[in-house]
């Protein structure tokens, strides 16, 4: 009998374990296994390594400081582990820096979404005052006045006359984002590896849709797919949420989009603290708690949010291998740094 109890007790375990990855199956989906394709913007090894090259390189910048990677570090997570991001001038922006990973799943780019995807999105930092404070022309000769990158501009774009272009530019930069996807042990647990999930990993996934969070956490990125009120049942307070940064209001200019925020995607949350656009959270237990009440009205006991927040941590992925890319070399006519 004792055997027999045991292997009803696993074939029950195992049939709920399956109804959840069902369940699951129509809330999320898995990374795919290969670089997705991109609108308009055939990926090609050449231009991959270009945008890599671009990615890295400060003197995209006026000031020569700044590279994408100085707020999207890919060692540390594709974020800034900063509230609010520091850039020329060492100024401050008004916003904490989403990581870079994955984020060719998001439906649009930036808090509020203003960015349709990325190659228009690529072209906002370069001329932010308080990000890299450069424009589109001086982008242009810097890189015309070095061979290499012109080069690899032609090898990107074989059938256009003249490439060196800011459009492509942004283009190259996609390109290499595209490439930035971190495969996590949820993605092995919906395709069906039962224990790449811990118990306590799948009570928080179970929580986490049953207690409404998957509604607007969902997709390939839990999130970074719709837009809803910060604060929907109950505003978090003005430290958390800043009476000035008024979201999606500022795109729409609509009444009902004031404070609305797109759901962030939660791919690798682990390792992006501080949290929320205000970055004004750095444990995440504690904003997740903060979800749940100011999206939920629910007051999660301390185990749920554990459970929750160990869930939260198998959507940590394995990194993309990075090696430094060596740049091309500045040469008399690179226009010098300002600032
Ligand atoms: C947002 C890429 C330079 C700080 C983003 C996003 C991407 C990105 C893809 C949107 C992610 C998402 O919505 O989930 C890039 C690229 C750069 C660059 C390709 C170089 C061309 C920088 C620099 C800084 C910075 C230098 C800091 C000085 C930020 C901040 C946001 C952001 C604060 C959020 C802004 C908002 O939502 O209004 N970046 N970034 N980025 N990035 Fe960058
Ligand atoms: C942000 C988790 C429920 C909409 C976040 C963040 C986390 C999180 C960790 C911070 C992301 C970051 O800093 O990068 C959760 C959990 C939930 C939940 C565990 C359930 C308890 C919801 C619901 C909604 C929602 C139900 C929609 C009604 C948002 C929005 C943001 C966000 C709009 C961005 C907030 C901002 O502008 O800073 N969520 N969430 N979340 N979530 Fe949730």
């Amino acid at each position: 009998t004792g055997l027999a109890t045991l292997t009803l007790s696993i074939a029950c375990a195992a049939a709920a374990q399956q109804e959840l990855r069902e369940v699951a199956a129509d809330l999320f989906r898995p990374l795919p296994s290969t670089v997705p394709a991109v609108n308009d913007n055939p990926i090609t090894p050449a231009k991959i390594d270009l945008g890599k090259a671009l990615f890295f390189d400060p003197r995209m910048s006026a000031s020569g400081v700044f590279s994408c990677n100085s707020c999207h570090n890919l060692a540390t997570g594709g974020d800034d582990n900063m509230p609010v991001s520091i850039g020329h001038g060492w100024q401050k922006g008004p916003r904490n820096s989403p990581t870079v990973l994955n984020s060719v799943f998001n439906d649009a780019q930036f808090w509020d979404g203003r960015a349709a995807d990325l190659a228009e999105q690529a072209k906002g930092p370069v001329q932010a005052g308080v990000e890299m404070a450069n424009t589109p022309d001086n982008v242009i000769a810097t890189l015309n006045s070095m061979p290499q990158y012109v080069e690899w501009f032609k090898a990107s774009f074989p059938d256009e006359d003249d490439p060196v272009t800011f459009d492509n530019f942004a283009k190259a930069i996609e390109a290499y984002e595209a490439t930035l996807i971190t495969p996590a042990p949820f993605d092995a647990w919906l395709n069906g590896d039962d224990a790449a999930l811990s118990d306590i990993e799948k009570t928080g996934l179970e929580l986490f849709v049953d207690a409404g969070c998957a509604s607007c956490h969902g997709g390939v990125n839990l999130g970074g797919e719709g837009y809803y009120p910060f604060g929907l049942v109950e505003k978090p307070g003005a430290d958390v949420l800043p009476e000035g940064d008024k979201g999606r209001f500022a795109v729409t200019e609509t009444a009902i989009d004031e404070y609305v925020f797109r759901a962030a995607p939660l791919r690798n949350i682990a390792l992006t603290a501080p949290y929320f656009h205000s970055g004004a959270v750095w444990d995440l237990r504690t904003a997740v708690a903060v979800m749940a009440e100011s999206q939920l009205g629910a007051d999660l006991d301390e185990d749920e949010i554990d459970a929750i927040t160990a869930f939260l941590g198998s959507l940590t992925g394995e990194m993309p291998e990075v090696v430094y890319p060596v740049l091309p070399p500045e040469t008399a006519s690179t226009p010098q740094p300002t600032g």
